[in-house]
């Protein structure tokens, strides 16, 4: 073919026509202080870094668009503190950790974990100066080996949402590691709901060769999604054999997501599955996100937790040969590659994006709500407001659907059964309920 006819043809060869750029939306993506959506973020508890990162060094962090130190002082207490000293705006990541906080090297002020100064060493004046200035910090939190911060105004300080799946018996939940990505938090997230990529990238590993994923969820797959008290869960259906595997995965307010087992075969029937998975992701600046994480481990898994670490990780940052990531890509290629901050109005989104599309109308609705003043979704005062979770793992025999019908209506229709009943009766209270009888 050499030419092609634009009026009769106009889809084809229509480089010239696309558009090649769009401005990011920053009311939707943005993070950094002042803005929109950097305030929405100032809503919820911020993983800043694993404990362990803390050592006898202060820990340079970005959160927000914001430079600061977190450290552990001498006497095991967490501080988290804007890096440039109040006094001439030295980096505290130099400074030196003490008994009662950190020790800036420039002058020696020293700064309480809650950023009041507790030293001003050769300074006549500083009784009067103590009580003027104080260092920038945030509260603290950590909850399994993770360090949080709430960035946000100190007169409403949201609890650290424990969520039921922390509570089921029998499981380790295991520090994970750092995984940095170049591009926008959103896109990270957005992944946790866009089901239908798991049937196409997470199967190319199993076609080259690797042992990644089950290969299981290469089978068709029906999609439906729900809204949920604190965000939005996907449900993919699939027949594996003579079952029906419902799979669901949930984004938990801004900056939580949850997955269950990536091995999971959709073999043995079962009404709920044990956590596999919880992220919390940090928005650095707004091209820039950190994924911190925690592996919910059962007592009697048949792979040693080495090969689970390894494979569970594979793909979430692009630290890799640039020929294997082109063989192999995983989901941190696929985001970051959508660009630092995907331009969404260059976008064509079909029926299987609505998972997509649902989350970032929460989105929205947040943002909108704390510019009027009010507590955007998946912010909670009391740990007794805390909603249930919803990822899962059901597996049930086919002859569960009504006339045993798999056409694809059906299956989807089961999908949206089994979400009414989700929110009835969450999974996880399974497990919880059967070890408090
Ligand atoms: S710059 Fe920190 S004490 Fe002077
Ligand atoms: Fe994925």
């Amino acid at each position: 073919m050499t030419s092609t006819n634009h009026d009769t043809q106009p889809l084809a060869y229509n480089g010239y026509h696309r558009k090649l750029t769009a401005e990011a939306d920053l009311f939707l993506c943005g993070v950094t202080r002042g803005t929109p959506g950097g305030e929405y973020h100032r809503r919820f508890w911020q993983p800043v870094c694993y404990e362990y990162e803390l050592t006898d060094l202060p820990l340079k962090v970005r959160a927000l668009g914001e430079d600061l130190v977190a450290f552990k002082d001498l006497s095991g207490r967490i501080g988290l503190l804007h890096l440039h000293c109040c006094h001439r705006n030295a980096s505290l990541e130099f400074g030196v950790l003490t008994k009662n906080g950190i020790r800036c090297c420039y002058h020696g002020r020293v700064f309480d974990i809650d950023g009041r100064i507790v030293e001003m060493p050769g300074e006549p004046a500083a009784h009067k100066l103590q009580h003027e200035v104080s260092q920038g910090g945030y509260p603290t939190h950590v909850f399994s080996g993770i360090v949080f911060a709430y960035m946000g105004p100190p007169e409403r300080i949201p609890v650290f949402p424990t969520l039921d799946r922390f509570a089921v018996p029998g499981l380790k939940h295991v520090p994970g590691i750092r995984l940095e990505l170049n591009c926008n938090w959103l896109q990270i997230k957005e992944n946790a709901v866009d089901a239908h990529h798991t049937t196409i990238l997470h199967v190319i590993p199993q076609m080259r060769g690797m042992d990644h994923f089950a290969e299981e969820f290469g089978n068709d797959m029906e999609l439906t999604w729900a809204e949920t008290p604190a965000g939005v869960i996907y449900l993919g259906v699939r027949q594996v054999g003579e079952n029906i595997w419902v799979r669901s995965a949930e984004i938990y307010g801004a900056n939580i997501h949850q997955i269950n087992s990536i091995f999971e075969t959709g073999q043995e029937r079962k009404q709920a599955s044990l956590p596999f998975m919880t992220f919390w992701t940090l928005p650095a600046d707004n091209d820039r996100s950190v994924n911190f994480f925690i592996s919910h481990v059962g007592e009697n898994e048949a792979m040693p937790f080495e090969k689970r670490r390894e494979l569970e990780v594979f793909g979430q940052f692009t630290d890799r040969p640039y020929r294997e990531r082109q063989l192999i890509p995983g989901d941190s290629d696929a985001q970051e590659s959508q660009g630092p901050i995907n331009p969404i109005a260059l976008e064509h989104l079909g029926t299987q994006d609505r998972g997509v599309v649902m989350f970032r109308r929460i989105v929205r609705r947040g943002i909108q709500a704390v510019q009027k003043g009010q507590d955007p979704k998946g912010f909670y005062l009391n740990q007794s407001d805390v909603p249930a979770t919803f990822a899962n793992d059901r597996v049930v025999a086919r002859s569960e659907l009504p006339d045993e019908a798999a056409d694809p209506a059906a299956l989807r229709a089961f999908g949206d059964k089994i979400a009414r009943d989700y929110l009835q009766n969450p999974p996880m209270r399974g497990f919880i309920e059967k070890t408090l009888t």
